[in-house]
């Protein structure tokens, strides 16, 4: 039985591939409306063709999450749209930097990196807090990553970012619960997604290990088992969830 997201109103940010894609997809599914955050606008639209097609209710922004003004204008418009906001499920983010040696890693792909992943957070879920703070109800649900938490990650600035992803969540668990407003954040495995096969990709080109490169290739998850359980994360039925979800 899938969970019941009936109007219930989402932000995806990330909404253009992978577990965002996905999630936009089975969210709308489930019933609810779903605002979808990128900077991939093809792949975004072919997101909305596909949940309106179905018979869903989306709509895309061309939101730069690193842009504190775009994320403001978007987030308001958005919640314009949809008459509030139930749930932020924050996905957008990168990794560059895969197997470089830190005392070769560039400035500036830290920069991106963290920018995008880490400030990007902190700049979507300021502006998504104003409005659940208003009506003293929300979830949010933010990528963190087992890199970030766990270690082993292939990139000095992924990793880093995606600890601070997680700080980030502890801090609003705490901060945000008086007015409401449930934080939780999710630790993927490995799934197969642009983000990820680019880094094995990258990984391999760096190494020639053949035999490493086909084994995590053929151990990635599919985003959209991935989405089934941000689904969950994001349903009443999920009411009393705290902390790190972690996936294969
Ligand atoms: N795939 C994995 O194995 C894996 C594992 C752990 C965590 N994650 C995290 O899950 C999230 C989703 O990743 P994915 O694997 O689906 O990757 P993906 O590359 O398929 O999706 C990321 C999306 O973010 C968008 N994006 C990038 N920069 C942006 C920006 N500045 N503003 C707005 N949108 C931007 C991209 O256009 C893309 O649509 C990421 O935060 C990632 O770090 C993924």
């Amino acid at each position: 039985m899938p969970v019941d997201l009936k109007g219930k109103r989402f932000i995806v940010t990330g909404g253009a591939t992978g577990i965002g894609r996905a999630t936009a997809i089975r969210t709308a599914v489930y019933g609810a409306r779903v605002a979808v955050f990128d900077v991939n606008d093809a792949a975004a639209n072919e997101t909305i063709t596909d949940i309106t097609e179905s018979g869903g209710n989306a709509r895309y922004w061309h939101v730069d999450v690193t842009d504190g003004a775009a994320v403001q204008s978007a987030v308001d418009a958005a919640v314009q749209w949809m008459d509030g906001v139930d749930v932020l499920v924050h996905l957008a983010g990168v990794l560059q930097g895969a197997s470089v040696e830190l005392d070769d890693f560039p400035e500036e792909t830290w920069d991106m990196v963290v920018d995008i992943n880490l400030r990007g957070s902190f700049l979507v879920t300021k502006n998504v807090v104003r409005h659940m703070k208003a009506k003293q109800n929300g979830t949010i649900i933010l990528a963190s990553s087992g890199a970030g938490v766990l270690g082993g990650s292939s990139s000095f600035a992924y990793g880093s970012s995606k600890g601070g992803v997680h700080g980030l969540t502890l801090v609003m668990q705490s901060a945000l619960e008086k007015y409401g407003i449930r934080v939780n954040d999710i630790l993927p495995g490995s799934v197969q997604t642009p983000l990820k096969v680019a880094q094995v990709q990258k990984t391999y080109e760096l190494t020639g290990d053949k035999e490493t490169y086909d084994r995590t290739m053929k151990s990635l998850v599919s985003p959209d088992a991935i989405s089934k359980v941000i689904a969950f994360m994001a349903s009443d039925e999920a009411s009393v969830l705290r902390g790190s979800v972690r996936t294969a």
